[in-house]
């Protein structure tokens, strides 16, 4: 099957990108990097690929006069490289209308709460704060608001009382990155609908029955 060409967007720690990676390698995901694009060169995302022959783009914002031109850079690296799903893995700046809408329903990020709770920065020290007593990981398609997309996955992680922001998020990025490829797979496979804000999971696509196959 053919693999589907992703474009991911990282400005920091690459955790990730990493388990995207791993999944790929492993023959867990079929689907191939076609261009990681980082805002940061110092970030350790950088090294998580280096060497490995996948393409980057470091692209800084501030060589640009204007938000509108950082964006046209980005999107040149995404359509030279075909990308077809675009990954935010910790990709740290809000993207405009019209990034957004140059790929409808193919922009994902992944947010370390249960949202609608804690949406912007800092949501494990949000949840923390408030007193829940469950928070989780959602990925979701990116819209033009603030981690208001809708919703592909979301799974839980209790909260501890002795819990800190630091453990707290710890268990929630062990969850990232099993959630992350479940969802990335599921575009992969096709087994993605949208009907409006409501995300379907479609089944597995039956194999088509091989000539000469028993039925
Ligand atoms: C993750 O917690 C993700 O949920 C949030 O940014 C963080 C990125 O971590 N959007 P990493 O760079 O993938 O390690």
């Amino acid at each position: 099957m053919r693999k589907t060409i992703l474009g991911v967007l990282v400005s920091g720690r690459g955790s990730n990108l990493q388990a995207i990676l791993d999944a790929i390698n492993a023959d867990r995901l079929n689907a191939k990097i076609g261009v990681v694009i980082c805002d940061n060169p110092d970030a350790n995302a950088l090294r998580k690929v280096a060497g490995t022959g996948i393409p980057t783009a470091v692209i800084e914002r501030r060589n640009f006069a204007a938000k509108q031109d950082f964006e046209a850079a980005v999107i040149a690296q995404l359509d030279l490289h075909h990308v077809e799903l675009v990954v935010l893995a910790g990709f740290m700046r809000i993207l405009s209308p019209r990034f957004i809408n140059r790929f409808p329903a193919r922009i994902m990020n992944i947010h370390p709460a249960l949202l609608p709770a804690f949406p912007g920065l800092d949501a494990q020290k949000q949840a923390i704060e408030y007193g829940v007593k469950v928070s989780g990981a959602t990925v979701h398609f990116v819209d033009e608001g603030m981690d208001s997309g809708p919703i592909i996955l979301q799974e839980a992680v209790p909260v501890e009382t002795e819990d800190t922001v630091a453990s707290l998020s710890e268990r929630i990025l062990h969850l990232e990155h099993r959630l992350y490829v479940r969802a990335i797979r599921l575009y992969c496979e096709g087994r993605i609908s949208i009907d409006g804000r409501a995300v379907k999971i479609l089944p597995p696509r039956q194999k088509p029955k091989e000539e000469g196959e028993l039925h």
